[in-house]
């Protein structure tokens, strides 16, 4: 009587099984290893890492990192309507991070690429700008600072802080860190 407990007419069946469960075990670890090889698409947090770090990549173009600048009427500013209206070397008080950035003002007038948080970092008190002295002072231990945060005058021995400033689409964006590298 024909039976399949044959062991030699099973020899074969179970030969390819074996093959493909290995095939299917290999293709399956293959599958895993393209989808961790492959790049992933970057979330908006990373481009918001990236692009507040280094807003000229070829990947932040289209990308506007932190917040709008607004006048001190709070409307949104127009960077092209702007700049004709700066002096050189008179920082200019915008708003839209938790508080007043002052822009800081090159030749051209061209904005820089960072901004200063008007906050002593003697103890912390809010600096005042004087605009008649083109200087910041403080009004609780009398530290002074130039147009661009550098202390003139202690007590403070650390410069005012900056926040990066990024020109995007005619916007001004703030983002509320320091560049990785202070340029003064
Ligand atoms: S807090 Fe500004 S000088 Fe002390």
């Amino acid at each position: 009587m024909a039976h399949s407990s044959n062991p030699q007419s099973s020899q074969p069946l179970l030969h390819s099984r074996r093959h493909l469960l290995r095939y299917l075990a290999g293709g399956g670890l293959g599958a895993i290893a393209l989808v961790f090889a492959r790049p992933q698409p970057a979330t908006g947090q990373d481009l918001e890492e990236l692009c507040s770090t280094f807003p000229q990549n070829s990947r932040c173009l289209d990308y506007l990192p932190g917040v709008q600048a607004l006048d001190t009427a709070g409307n949104a500013i127009a960077l092209d309507a702007f700049l004709p209206t700066t002096t050189p070397g008179i920082p200019q008080p915008v708003q839209g991070l938790p508080s007043v950035t002052y822009l800081v003002i090159n030749d051209g007038p061209a904005l820089a690429p960072y901004g200063l948080r008007p906050v002593c970092p003697h103890r912390g008190c809010a600096v005042l700008w004087q605009a008649d002295q083109n200087r910041f002072a403080c009004p609780c231990h009398g530290s002074k600072f130039d147009a661009e945060g550098r202390v003139l005058r202690g007590p403070a021995r650390k410069p005012l802080p900056l926040v990066t400033v990024v020109e995007r689409q005619n916007q001004i964006r703030l983002v509320d860190r320091a560049p990785s590298i202070d340029p003064r």
